[in-house]
């Protein structure tokens, strides 16, 4: 049977890494796929660049455009990124009949049911298993291996950068700069850094993941995203005394009212399996009332581990180039016209625990002031600590509460900073106990 002919857009991290993928697996990938798969074109911006690891056997030039429309092209592999470029080049892929395989999570959180929709229209299929936590099969476990579960929530360490940043500076107590730097030279982060930073490519995959688990439509202007650059050493630090560790998670929970959808640090109980992923590893944990906890771990980035998505996708189009497009796995899991209309609820709306640290005078009534305004908020503390700074007859005071609307707790927050005597802005942190 003829090979399957590929054009790769891309060569850089994970276009360079799925080259390698093919060349070095090609035996043991054409036996899986019932073809061989052979790229036989290549779009980049320097060509010669590109030569120094293909050589020249391979058609190398700098027009991604007449790559999407080569006829002799099977399928495109979009690994350029953004969502300009890339978006007009997959759409013009598509259009010609040709199959994508992308990781770009930006490109499809934020025109994915465009893309979609022109893709089902066509017959075509767009895979895109390495948009979401690097080389972990996130996407084929949800949309294929749970599709018995009404899935509750979905929890997970999705960004490879800031976890790597998190680790480093919490294990050898370097600083944010210096291991942004390093995440940057091991080809982890975004073209972007700030993506990764301020939780914008978590959300990115949060909100494909939220799709595939609920039915809903790809809403990425609805998530609520907070990053890690305003987290301080000592947030981190006086969370490892209480017994968590700060992880940068990404949260979709089904609720009655809505679809919680937000990205930002969280506590999590030190001894639990997610906070001791570490590194740039990524772990996913998906709660189907079925199978109830499942957990997904391993590589969230770099060049090899998403190639192995990359590949894993070109294998999957490979072996479905025959079904009926009608008969194939729906791109978001959900039947096209079987998609729902739950709401995402707002950031206000979002029920957790709370860690709140202050500074407050140390002097009679404080505490009881502090736990009446709680009270009357509606909020029930499930633990305080306080530690006394004698030099400047102050106090740390740090209460961890029960479950309560974040609404409140944001009244709450405004009422205790306009006290007298607390003297320093409340820092909030969100909880997870994820049981
Ligand atoms: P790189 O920056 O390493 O590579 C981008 C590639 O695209 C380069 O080969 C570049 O060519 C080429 N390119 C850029 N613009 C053009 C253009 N106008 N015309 C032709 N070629 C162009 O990116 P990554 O490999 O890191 O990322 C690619 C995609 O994969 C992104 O969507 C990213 O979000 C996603 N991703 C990345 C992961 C990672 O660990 N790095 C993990 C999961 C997903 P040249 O080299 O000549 O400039
Ligand atoms: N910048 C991303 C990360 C790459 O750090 O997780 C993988 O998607």
């Amino acid at each position: 049977m003829d090979s399957i002919k590929v054009g790769l857009l891309g060569l850089g991290v994970v276009g360079g890494g799925t080259w390698k993928v093919l060349a070095r697996n090609a035996q043991e990938i054409a036996r899986r796929a019932g073809r061989s798969i052979e790229v036989t074109r290549i779009a980049v911006r320097d060509v010669a660049k590109a030569q120094q690891l293909v050589g020249t056997s391979v058609k190398i030039d700098a027009d991604p455009q007449g790559l999407v429309r080569d006829p002799s092209i099977d399928v495109v592999v979009e690994l350029i990124g953004g969502d300009t470029l890339a978006l007009d080049l997959v759409l013009t892929a598509i259009d010609q009949g040709k199959h994508v395989v992308t990781a770009n999570k930006a490109l499809l959180a934020k025109h994915g049911n465009e893309i979609f929709a022109a893709a089902s229209k066509k017959g075509v299929i767009v895979a895109f298993e390495a948009a979401v936590a690097g080389g972990i099969p996130i996407i084929k476990a949800m949309r294929e291996g749970l599709t018995a579960n009404r899935i509750e929530w979905v929890a997970g360490i999705i960004n490879g950068t800031t976890n790597f940043i998190l680790s480093e500076m919490r294990s050898k107590g370097t600083s944010f700069a210096a291991e942004l730097a390093a995440a940057q030279a091991l080809g982890y982060a975004e073209a972007d850094p700030t993506f990764d930073i301020e939780g914008v490519d978590a959300a990115h995959k949060l909100t494909l993941l939220a799709s595939i688990a609920f039915g809903i439509p790809v809403q990425f202007d609805k998530a609520y995203i907070e990053g890690i650059s305003k987290l301080a050493a000592e947030d981190i630090e006086m969370a490892e005394r209480l017994g968590y560790r700060i992880k940068l998670l990404g949260i979709t929970k089904r609720r009655p009212e809505g679809i919680e959808l937000r990205v930002h640090p969280t506590l999590v109980p030190k001894e639990s399996m997610i906070a001791n992923v570490e590194g740039a590893m990524n772990a996913v944990l998906v709660r189907g009332d079925a199978v109830g906890q499942s957990l997904f771990y391993g590589k969230g980035a770099g060049e090899e581990p998403t190639a192995s998505s990359v590949v894993a996708d070109l294998v999957d189009v490979t072996r479905l180039l025959t079904a009926d497009p009608e008969h194939r796995v729906p791109h978001l899991a959900f039947q096209a016209d079987a998609m729902a209309d739950t709401p995402i609820l707002s950031i206000d709306d979002v029920v957790t625990s709370y860690h709140l640290r202050m500074r407050v005078l140390d002097q009679p009534g404080v505490l009881a002031d502090l736990t009446r305004l709680l009270a009357d908020a509606g909020i029930s503390i499930q633990a305080m600590i306080q530690q006394p700074r004698v030099h400047d007859k102050t106090a740390e005071l740090i209460f961890v509460t029960h479950e309560a609307v974040e609404r409140n707790i944001n009244q709450a927050i405004a009422s205790i900073e306009a006290l007298s005597f607390v003297k320093s802005k409340v820092t909030r942190l969100r909880m997870e106990s994820l049981a």
